[in-house]
């Protein structure tokens, strides 16, 4: 821990450049990279720098609650670590690593439908931590009936839908390379123990690598996906559902019509659509359509503690990191990643006592002042 420590910039806004330095090229390149010209993940970051905290005189509390739940699930403060798939590209130890920070952290962990461990292994390596299953909806329903059993038995509480990757974004920074994880059997451990996905296989995936990836890919996306299939979710999985990937409160209000617990208001750190709205600017006008209905959390542009006190100041009621743990994770392995999120619920905490709040419950949009 102290040499992760000593690594990780207590200014997390350096965490990219410093990982960069540590990263192979295609790790760097997918990881990085945007949609388009990544014009929608600029954005994201400059939503954030439009708004300014508003400061305060006056007494600071002694302490500050930052403990929430969320759809019954406790939280130490209101910070999830985002789904995020093939996390060895950052370190060999990837998903396991991260589980492991998550529950020595009491933060709650989101397994990837494209994680690079099965989520058996992560189960394990999450202990008694919190987790939630993310679900890439694939085409072949015994199969995703099977990830959802799976999930279930292997201790995941909660189901989040992503809805945003139905068709994988348009990545120059990966088609220039040529270069698709995926292919080279990196990030479909999941399909690959998969008893379901093993039966499409000409031969095993260790020994036939291509093949299989060629196989994932025509199961993987979904364009078809509709609120009509619903109910095949519904009567394979009796947890809490959250949908990940809205953007619009007129989808948010869909979401309400059909029963979803919960909703993340996300663009996947503009890795899907360029030219899209920032995500914390779709997010005040989904808070107001639904936010007294069901639990909105938040995530794209996350970097600092600050940024976080800025998402829950405009509504949200938890925020998702992704980047910055990847970036620990690759300066640091588990010790990294856990301190870079050590560090983002600290500056958090310190933001919130100096507001003059005991709670970031109590903040909202007057704490915050929007400059052009
Ligand atoms: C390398 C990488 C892989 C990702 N993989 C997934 C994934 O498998 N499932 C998913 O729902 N989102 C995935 N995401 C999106 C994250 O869950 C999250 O929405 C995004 O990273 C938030 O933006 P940020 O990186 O600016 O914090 C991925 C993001 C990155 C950077």
């Amino acid at each position: 821990m102290a040499t992760a420590a000593a690594t990780i910039p207590k200014d997390l806004s350096r965490l990219e450049a410093q990982a960069a330095g540590v990263l192979s090229p295609e790790a760097l390149a997918y990881i990085l990279a945007g949609a388009g010209d990544a014009g929608t993940t600029r954005a994201n970051a400059a939503a954030f720098r439009r708004w300014k905290i508003k400061p305060r005189k006056g007494r600071r509390p002694r302490k500050v609650d930052l403990s929430t739940t969320i759809l019954g699930t406790r939280m130490p403060a209101p910070v999830l670590f985002a789904p995020v798939g093939v996390q060895t590209l950052a370190h060999p130890e990837g998903d396991l690593a991260t589980a492991r920070a998550a529950a020595e952290l009491g933060l709650t962990y989101l397994h990837s439908t494209q994680a690079a461990y099965k989520m058996e292994d992560v189960a394990a390596a999450n202990g008694d931590g919190s987790r939630w299953y993310q679900l890439y909806w694939p085409t072949d329903d015994e199969l995703t009936k099977s990830f959802l059993r799976r999930a279930k038995a292997a201790g995941y509480t909660h189901l989040v839908i992503t809805l945003d990757t139905t068709l994988l974004g348009w990545r120059p920074r990966d088609l220039d390379r040529g270069y698709s994880p995926f292919l080279e059997n990196k990030g479909i451990a999941n399909y690959t123990s998969d008893p379901v996905f093993q039966r499409k296989l000409v031969a095993p995936a260790n020994v036939a690598p291509l093949p299989a990836g060629i196989i994932f890919s025509g199961v993987f996306q979904n364009p078809g996906l509709s609120w009509d299939q619903l109910p095949l979710i519904r009567s394979s999985w009796d947890g809490p559902i959250l949908l990940k990937g809205i953007q619009s409160p007129l989808d948010a209000k869909l979401a309400v019509e059909h029963k979803i617990d919960g909703i993340i208001v996300s663009n996947h750190g503009g890795r899907q659509v360029d030219g899209a709205i920032a995500s914390l600017d779709a997010l005040r006008p989904i808070v107001k359509a639904v936010g007294n209905e069901l639990p909105v959390l938040f995530d794209s542009g996350i970097r600092t503690g600050r940024d976080v006190f800025k998402a829950l100041a405009l509504g949200a009621d938890a925020v998702l990191v992704g980047r910055p743990y990847l970036y620990g994770l690759a300066l640091g392995g588990q010790a990294g990643t856990h301190t870079v999120m050590q560090r983002l619920v600290d500056e958090l905490e310190t933001e919130v006592r100096k507001a003059g709040r005991r709670s970031h419950r109590s903040l909202s949009r007057s704490s915050l002042i929007r400059t052009p």
